[in-house]
C-alpha cells in the first residue's frame, strides 16, 4: 500500500515521499547537471547541495542564464512569526547566506506577522509582531551582509506591500485557493487572501527599481505552493517568474515522520535553547535506529536512515569525511546509539553557542537590516 504524507504550507504530516511530492509540486530534480553549473561559478559546491538537502528546483537555469549574461538575480526567503526560530529553519537560511556571498545577491526577507495572526487562533498580532523581530535576530546572526539585506514585518511595511497584493489578489480566484492549499469555504477570507501578501515580495524590488530583475527563493519544499500561483499571476504583470531552490525537512527530534515543528517543543531544538536543554531534549527524545540491547547492536549494527542524530548531523556536518566515518562506524555496530547522540550534542551546543553570541550582537544592528513605511 502507498505510504500516506501530507505537504502544505501549515502541515506536513506522514512520511514524505520527495520524489512523489516533485511530480504533485510540479518541480524539478536538482541533478549533476545542474550542480556542475552551479559549481562554475561557486568554485565549490554547498554540502547542502553535495547531499541532495536542497533537492528540487524550479527554473534555476534561467537563473544562471540570466546571471552568466550579467543580469544578477536577488533572493527572497521568508519566516511566519510564531515562536522562537527552530533548527529546521536554520536549514534554508544558512544556505541562502551562502548563495549570498557567492552570487552577491540582495535577500529581501519577509516576515509574516500577519499570516500567523491569521492562521493560529492563540496568536494576537502583537505577539507575531513581536517575534518578528525577534526572530530576525537569528537572520541577523547568520551573518547575511546589512546594506544588502532587507527584513520587514508585513505588518510594519503594509503599504508598499498592500499596493502589489491587491495586484495579485485581483487575478486570484477563490477556486484556486482551494485546490492549491486545500483551504475551504469554511475558512476565513484572510486565508484565502494571506498568499497574495507571499507572492509581493517575489517581484517587489522589480516595481521598487523600476527594470526587472531575477528572484531566486531558497526554502522548504511546503512553501513552493504558494509560489506556483505566483509564477503565474506575476508573469501576468510583466515580471519574471521566480525561480525556487527546495530543500527538505530536518525531521522531528521524536522521529523521522513529518516536520520539525516550531509549536510542539519536544519535537524541536529552538535557537536560544541554552546548552543543557539541548542535552536533555537529545538524550531523552532523539529518535534512535539503534538495536534494543548493546549485544545485538555490536552485531547488526544500527539504522542511520532512521536515527534523527545522524539525520540531523547532515544538516550540521560540513565535513563529509567525518560524517561517513559516522556513518559507517554507526551501521557496523561499533558506534552506540548513546556515543552517536553524544556527538549530535557536541556539535549543536558549539553551534548554538556561537549562534547565541551573534544573535545578541545583532540587537543593536537590528535596525539598521529593518524596512518600514
Ligand atoms: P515558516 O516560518 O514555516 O518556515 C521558515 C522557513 O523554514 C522552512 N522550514 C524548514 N526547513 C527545514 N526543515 C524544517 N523542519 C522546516 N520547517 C520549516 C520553511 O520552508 C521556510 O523556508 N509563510 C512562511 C514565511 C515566508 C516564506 C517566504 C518562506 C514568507 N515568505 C518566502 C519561504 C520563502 C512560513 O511560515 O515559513
Amino acid at each position: 500500500m502507498p505510504k500516506e504524507f501530507t505537504v502544505t504550507p501549515w502541515k506536513v504530516e506522514g512520511e514524505v515521499d520527495y520524489t512523489k511530492l516533485i511530480k504533485e509540486f510540479g518541480v524539478q530534480e536538482v541533478n549533476e547537471k545542474l550542480l556542475e553549473r552551479i559549481k562554475k561559478h561557486t568554485g565549490e559546491l554547498h554540502y547542502m547541495l553535495r547531499r541532495k538537502i536542497f533537492f528540487s528546483h524550479i527554473d534555476l537555469g534561467f537563473i544562471l542564464d540570466e546571471y552568466e549574461k550579467g543580469n544578477k538575480f536577488y533572493l527572497y526567503t521568508g519566516r511566519g512569526p510564531s515562536g522562537n526560530t527552530h533548527l529546521g529553519h536554520l536549514v534554508p537560511w544558512m544556505f541562502t547566506k551562502w548563495l549570498q556571498d557567492k552570487f552577491d545577491a540582495e535577500l529581501w526577507f519577509q516576515m509574516t506577522d500577519d499570516e500567523k495572526f491569521i492562521f493560529n487562533p492563540e496568536l494576537e498580532l502583537e505577539e507575531t509582531n513581536r517575534l518578528a523581530y525577534e526572530n530576525a535576530l537569528d537572520v541577523i546572526a547568520l551573518g547575511f551582509k546589512r546594506g544588502k539585506t532587507f527584513i520587514f514585518s508585513d505588518v510594519d511595511y503594509g503599504k508598499t506591500l498592500y499596493k502589489q497584493a491587491i495586484r495579485v489578489a485581483k487575478r486570484l480566484t477563490v477556486s484556486t485557493t482551494k485546490a492549491a492549499f486545500g483551504l475551504t469555504d469554511s475558512d476565513s477570507v484572510g486565508k484565502h487572501f494571506f498568499t497574495t501578501v507571499q507572492s509581493v515580495p517575489a517581484f517587489l524590488p522589480s516595481v521598487l527599481k523600476g527594470k526587472n530583475i531575477p528572484c531566486l527563493i531558497p526554502c522548504a519544499i511546503d512553501q513552493s505552493v504558494h509560489f506556483r500561483l505566483t509564477r503565474d499571476i506575476v508573469h501576468k504583470l510583466g515580471y519574471y517568474k521566480p525561480a525556487g531552490l527546495y530543500n527538505v525537512f530536518l525531521p522531528a527530534l521524536t522521529g523521522p515522520k513529518g516536520k520539525m515543528s516550531a509549536s510542539i517543543a519536544e519535537t524541536a531544538v529552538y535557537t536560544t535553547d541554552a546548552p543543557e536543554v539541548v542535552e536533555k531534549k537529545i538524550r531523552k527524545y532523539a529518535f534512535s535506529g539503534g538495536r534494543d540491547t548493546v549485544e545485538e547492536h555490536r552485531k547488526h549494527g544500527g539504522n542511520p536512515d532512521i536515527d534523527v542524530s545522524y539525520q540531523w548531523l547532515r544538516f550540521f556536518e560540513e565535513d563529509d569525511k567525518k560524517l561517513e566515518r559516522i556513518h559507517d562506524e554507526y551501521k557496523s555496530g561499533k558506534l552506540l546509539s548513546g556515543e552517536l547522540k553524544e556527538i549530535l550534542i557536541e556539535k549543536l551546543t558549539v553551534f548554538l553557542k556561537k549562534h547565541q553570541e551573534n544573535r545578541e550582537r545583532a540587537r543593536k544592528v537590528l535596525d539598521s537590516y529593518i524596512l518600514k513605511d
